[in-house]
């Protein structure tokens, strides 16, 4: 089982990534918008016990942990988790391969998975899913991202124009292992659906209106087959 890592960044460096590639940022900010919102509408007080796996450099669990009485990060690597402990100020931090040590915590209300899914590989994909699984509390909820879809129109007219990005994961494929590892997705929102080139993507002007109109009139779960990035919310069943 294994993680394609090679080209992800690592500690301060992943920061610094995503900070300066503008397509990188652009879905960092409407991640971060959505997230929020998703989770202030559906937990009206605050998210009783929360974990965020693959945590990272705390991109998010920083962003959330204020809304959870208990927050939680688990990421194997100790020097992307230094970077989060620096922005993080309740989390409580685990250090550890899910898939090779028996970490056991108790059942959480929400897990987030951001930016892990599409990087990793179908056997891991697989088992990370069905350990995740059995953290949640009944009907707890999952919500995670794919920022890797083949099928993306940027994506397709990279691949046909002689690029070799090594994607796999489209929305079917994620659909089909959430859904054998026991969830069901109840919402899915698209993000940067509009943006069909990768050369516009790299100059994108994130505040301009017209943007802020595109990304709304394009958010509709609908259009997460052809997006390049998607945040899916799945209940456990
Ligand atoms: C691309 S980073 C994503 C970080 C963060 N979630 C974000 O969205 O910015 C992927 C993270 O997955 C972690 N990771 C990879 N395999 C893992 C495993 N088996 N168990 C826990 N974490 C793992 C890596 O150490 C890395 O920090």
């Amino acid at each position: 089982m294994s993680y394609r890592n090679s080209h992800v960044k690592k500690g301060k460096d992943y920061d610094d990534f995503i900070k300066n590639q503008p397509f990188d940022a652009y879905m960092a900010s409407v991640e971060a918008e959505l997230l929020t919102k998703i989770i202030t509408t559906n937990y009206k007080e605050s998210v009783p016990r929360y974990l965020d796996f693959a945590s990272g450099t705390g991109r998010i669990i920083e962003l959330l942990e204020k809304y959870a009485k208990k927050s939680i990060s688990i990421d194997i690597s100790k020097e992307m988790q230094e970077q989060a402990k620096k922005k993080c100020k309740v989390t409580e931090f685990i250090c550890a391969d899910i898939t090779q040590e028996n970490i056991s915590i108790e059942p959480v209300d929400l897990i987030t998975a951001f930016r892990f899914f599409g990087n990793a590989e179908n056997n891991l994909r697989m088992s990370v899913l069905k350990l995740l699984n059995t953290y949640l509390k009944e009907n707890g909820m999952l919500v995670i991202n794919n920022h890797r879809n083949p099928l993306a129109i940027k994506n397709i007219l990279h691949r046909i124009t002689g690029g070799n990005r090594d994607l796999d994961l489209s929305y079917f494929k994620l659909r089909s292992l959430l859904e054998q590892c026991g969830f069901k997705i109840i919402k899915t929102y698209a993000i940067g659906a509009w943006i069909l080139r990768d050369k516009y993507a790299q100059s994108l002007q994130p505040d301009s209106k017209l943007t802020n109109r595109l990304e709304s009139a394009f958010r509709s779960g609908k259009f997460s087959i052809l997006s390049p990035d998607m945040i899916i919310v799945a209940k456990k069943i």
